[in-house]
């Protein structure tokens, strides 16, 4: 196994970058946010296809991107625009939080950068959206600063150039060690390009073309055999499950009884349908919100989070309009909400599961 210290399997980095600028001159790829050999880049775009490549791939970002640069050409005509409009245009890539950063990114390069995007990484990192990734493929690739760009791609080939052994996500640090090495002060943006093209079309996670790589005659993963089995990733913990109950109460009137959630911890400040804790293992007592006779929707109602599997069994109850006066409360941070409003409420996709779960029982 590799450790830092011992960098003996890294190409000579001044070799490394000729032959692959000279590939990349060759064969890049031809994508709309890229200039023309001997072109600068136009930063705006840089930025646009870097965050809309953010989790997407590039066949599905193309002609995304293409429509928006037609429909706002500039990155005063995109903070101009509304925010509405350009949630619409982003339809379908997911990810909207991604659109929302997109347009206030725009807005503040717009009014406190005069329409410039600023060209340090730090300067960069201020700006909504732009992480660590982002920063570094905006300052190298429309800045031709030198900078470290590291997306899945290029650890790849990173670890089977070396043949590091360390499994990832661990051996990153190792990963961008040798990146600063092989990283040339020449034409910085164009290697990094090379490095996710080189990833994406020869150096590919399984079978990957070596016989066409410009860095086959000193690749140790290659001489080793180990090339097309790295990188080694580090199992990922399986989630546990967490198990709870969800109670749905139906009014005569329509009404459904919700529920706010505490603004701090998961899905702060969203609404719900009143339940039980979630935990793991044991199943808590019940906590029905309201004095009613139960029924139990058949099934179980699934979703998965970051860190946990969730499975709510759903409780269904009907009471009479004017319940509330009778019993002269509502349930703790409870609200009653029509049914044809619900669409007015921030219902997280578990929540308007449980939902539809209880109204597909309820009509039959
Ligand atoms: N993936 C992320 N950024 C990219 C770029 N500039 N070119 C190709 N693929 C990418």
């Amino acid at each position: 196994m590799r450790h830092g210290e011992n960098m003996s399997a890294t190409p000579d980095p001044v070799w490394a970058a000729t032959t692959l600028l000279a590939w990349y001159d060759q064969s890049r790829r031809e994508l709309p946010w890229r200039a023309a050999p001997g072109n600068v880049a136009d930063p705006y775009a840089v930025w646009l296809s870097e965050i809309m490549l953010q989790q997407t791939t590039v066949k599905a970002v193309e002609p995304y991107f293409s429509a928006f640069l037609k429909r706002w050409p500039r990155v005063e005509d995109l903070a101009a625009a509304e925010l509405e409009l350009v949630l619409q245009a982003w339809a379908g890539l997911g990810y909207y939080a991604r659109a929302r950063n997109l347009h206030a990114c725009a807005r503040v390069v717009a009014d406190d950068y005069s329409g410039r995007f600023p060209e340090t990484e730090k300067e960069l990192l201020t700006l909504p959206g732009v992480g660590p990734y982002t920063a570094a493929a905006i300052a190298a690739i429309a800045f031709d600063k030198p900078a470290a760009v590291m997306d899945g791609n290029v650890e790849r080939v990173l670890t089977r150039i070396c043949a590091v052994e360390a499994p990832l996500p661990g051996a990153k640090p190792e990963l961008r060690a040798i990146l600063e090495i092989l990283a040339p002060a020449e034409r910085p943006g164009d290697f990094a390009q090379a490095m996710m093209d080189l990833g994406a079309t020869i150096c590919t996670p399984r079978s990957p073309s070596c016989s066409h790589c410009p860095w086959r005659a000193q690749c140790a993963g290659l001489a080793s055999g180990l090339a097309s089995m790295l990188p080694n990733k580090t199992p990922k913990k399986a989630k546990p499950t967490r198990r709870g109950d969800a109670y749905f109460v139906q009014r005569s009137d329509g009404a459904i009884l919700l529920r706010k959630r505490p603004t701090k911890g998961l899905l702060g400040g969203m609404t719900e349908v009143p339940g039980s804790e979630w935990r793991e293992g044991q199943k808590v007592m019940s906590d029905e919100p309201i004095e009613a006779t139960w029924e139990r929707v058949p099934g179980i109602v699934r979703h998965t989070f970051t860190h946990f599997h969730l499975e709510l069994a759903v409780y269904m109850a009907h009471v009479e309009d004017g319940f509330d006066a009778e019993k002269e409360i509502v349930p703790e941070r409870c609200m009653w909400v029509h049914r044809s409003e619900l669409d007015t409420q921030a219902l997280p996709s578990i929540m308007r599961k449980v939902v539809a779960h209880a109204l597909e029982h309820s009509n039959h």
